[in-house]
């Protein structure tokens, strides 16, 4: 044996490895919109499951599909929910790949990660969520988790948009909270289509709809969309005198590891990963990000 090495007394790993995904089992698929689907899935470990559902809106996961990659996801479910699922967009190859997984198939999650929006900090102000296509997708988590605290907040208000009926996601989800006491939800579609009858417009022009009142007082807005959406929205919200520090998004960059060690997913002096994805605008306006 050599001299040097220190002696080994356990095969235990000394700490748990970041990098190592969990294996999860698909439960069920929904169509969402074209080129989108929803995956309902659970840890094979049901303490990873329990340990995975301390989550908070706005945080993400990784994950893999075997032999081809790992991406990130934002994580749509509420903690306040019992299915834990993602809503994918098929653009690449990992993608792809899980959007060709079965029910029964297994893929493989690690996270969550990232700093999440903080809703309890929120406690006692009115929200403004403010989506843009898929851009529900990580806004649906604070809104179910808003909706079930609902005596937490003052007034909860929705605007959302897509470019058609047939692009507008959670349909589900958007009946219901149209139909809630204690929440406003207004939609909206870039072109109208049979059966449509609701406004036509971007998103923004919701906000001048007859009835329509956004406090600026006390509030915190959430905006996340296309860049296009983004912009205009944050134009509209600082014209109505919101400050830069009221108004919160999540940022999306190329990411590998995740958890702040590999730089990929570096803007300014923050990493997306860890100081991310959930920023107000002041903090991306001093990043110097280009939204
Ligand atoms: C924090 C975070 C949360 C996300 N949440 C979701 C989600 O909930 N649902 C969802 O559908 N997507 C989400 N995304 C985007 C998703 O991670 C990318 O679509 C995915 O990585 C593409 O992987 P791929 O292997 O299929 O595509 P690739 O084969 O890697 O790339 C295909 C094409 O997509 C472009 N692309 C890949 N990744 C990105 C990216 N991050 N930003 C811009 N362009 C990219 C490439 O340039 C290329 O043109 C999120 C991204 C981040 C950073
Ligand atoms: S993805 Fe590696 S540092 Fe953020």
């Amino acid at each position: 044996m050599n001299p040097t090495l220190p002696k080994v007394t356990s095969c235990e790993p000394a700490e748990e490895n970041i990098y190592l995904p969990k294996l999860a089992v698909l439960d069920r698929v929904t169509d969402d919109i074209p080129e989108v689907k929803t995956f309902y899935w659970h840890f094979e470990d049901p303490a990873e499951q329990a340990k995975f559902k301390r989550f908070r809106p706005g945080q993400f996961a990784q994950v893999s599909l075997f032999g081809v990659g790992e991406f990130p996801a934002s994580l749509p479910p509420s903690p306040t929910e019992e299915e834990t699922f993602f809503t994918i967009r098929t653009v690449g190859s990992c993608t792809a790949a899980l959007h060709q997984l079965r029910p029964g198939d297994r893929f493989a999650v690690r996270g969550p990660y990232g700093n999440g929006f903080s809703m309890e900090d929120y406690y006692g102000k009115n929200l403004v969520f403010v989506a843009g296509g898929i851009g529900l997708i990580p806004l649906r988590s604070c809104i179910v988790y808003a909706l079930r605290h609902r005596d937490k907040y003052q007034r909860i208000q929705i605007f959302y948009g897509a470019r058609t009926p047939k692009e507008l996601m959670y349909v589900p989800n958007l009946r219901e909270w149209q139909q809630s006491a204690g929440v406003e939800c207004h939609l909206t579609v870039d072109r109208a289509a049979e059966g449509w009858d609701g406004p036509v417009g971007v998103v923004g022009s919701l906000f001048q709809r007859p009835g329509v009142k956004i406090p600026v007082e006390n509030t915190i807005a959430f905006v996340c969309g296309p860049p296009i959406m983004f912009r205009f929205v944050i134009k509209d919200l600082l014209a109505m005198g919101f400050q830069e520090k009221d108004i919160v998004s999540t940022l999306e960059r190329y990411m590998k590891c995740g958890v702040g060690k590999c730089g990929h997913c570096c803007i300014g002096v923050a990493y997306v990963c860890v100081d991310g994805p959930v920023f107000t605008y002041e903090q991306i306006k001093k990043l110097g990000e280009d939204i």
